[in-house]
């Protein structure tokens, strides 16, 4: 695992928008597979300047998204299709009919099965992940067992807790998700990880180490071939990491 340590967020948004467009610009036609959350929000707010004023060239490329809330329509702006359009697709010249965002609404099992069959036929070059203060990934949550494709999950009351910022109240934020499995995050060519806030405990069992554990999904960063950690440096300190 390569890991960056960046001096700050925005640095850290900046470094992680390199490795992005590196890789769209040598991969015009690339599938990224992309994240929601704050931590990526600066790294999309980067490459949206970077297509506007350096011709950054979107209209090729492909996405997928990790995950989606049960019960939200595309509509909500707490939905992950809204947030995507808002921090990221409204500001690029992709072509949102090339991007994928898993239905949280209607049947369930037919949208997993849909979200199954785009996951099957898509090669994701790069997989974008932020990681919960309880170390999922997607929504991948901690438990005795893991899984490969895309399914349902039970949000664990620690993310429903962290998510209840962005909700008028607690009992608003949803109790299931649907999101690609780890088998889905691990055949991505790449994994990109950024990494900052409150996430000590996560970033710990990551870094400090050899431990790979279902009971900690980001854990399994260690087992890809190419993952690269975008940390930022005060939680770096925090948890005693050094380059
Ligand atoms: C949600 C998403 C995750 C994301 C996590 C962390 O739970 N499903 O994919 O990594 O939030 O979010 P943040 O980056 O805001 O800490």
């Amino acid at each position: 695992m390569k890991v960056i340590i960046a001096d700050t967020y925005e640095q850290g948004a900046s470094l992680a928008a390199d490795i992005i467009e590196e890789l769209v610009r040598n991969k015009p036609d690339c599938t990224l597979g992309l994240a929601t959350g704050s931590s990526p929000v600066g790294m999309y707010k980067e490459l949206a300047r970077r297509c506007k004023e350096e011709g950054l060239d979107f209209s090729k490329v492909t996405s997928v998204n990790l995950d989606e809330y049960v019960g939200l329509e595309p509509t909500h702006d707490q939905s992950y299709r809204f947030f995507m359009n808002d921090n990221l697709f409204d500001h690029i010249n992709i072509d949102k009919k090339n991007t994928y965002v898993a239905k949280g609404t209607g049947d369930i099992e037919a949208n997993l099965k849909e979200f199954n069959e785009i996951l099957d036929k898509a090669d994701i070059d790069i997989q974008v992940l932020g990681v919960g203060p309880d170390g999922h990934l997607g929504f991948n949550e901690p438990g005795e067992a893991l899984y490969d494709g895309a399914h349902k999950e039970v949000l664990d009351e620690s993310t429903i807790d962290a998510n209840t910022r962005f909700f008028a109240s607690r009992d608003d934020v949803p109790r299931y998700a649907v999101t690609m499995g780890m088998g889905n995050i691990m055949r991505a060519k790449k994994l990109l990880m950024i990494i900052n806030g409150n996430k000590e405990d996560a970033a710990r069992q990551l870094l400090m180490n050899d431990r790979i554990t279902t009971s900690c999904p980001a854990t399994f960063m260690k087992l890809h071939r190419d993952a690269v950690v975008v940390i930022e440096k005060s939680l770096a300190d925090k948890i005693g990491y050094k380059a």
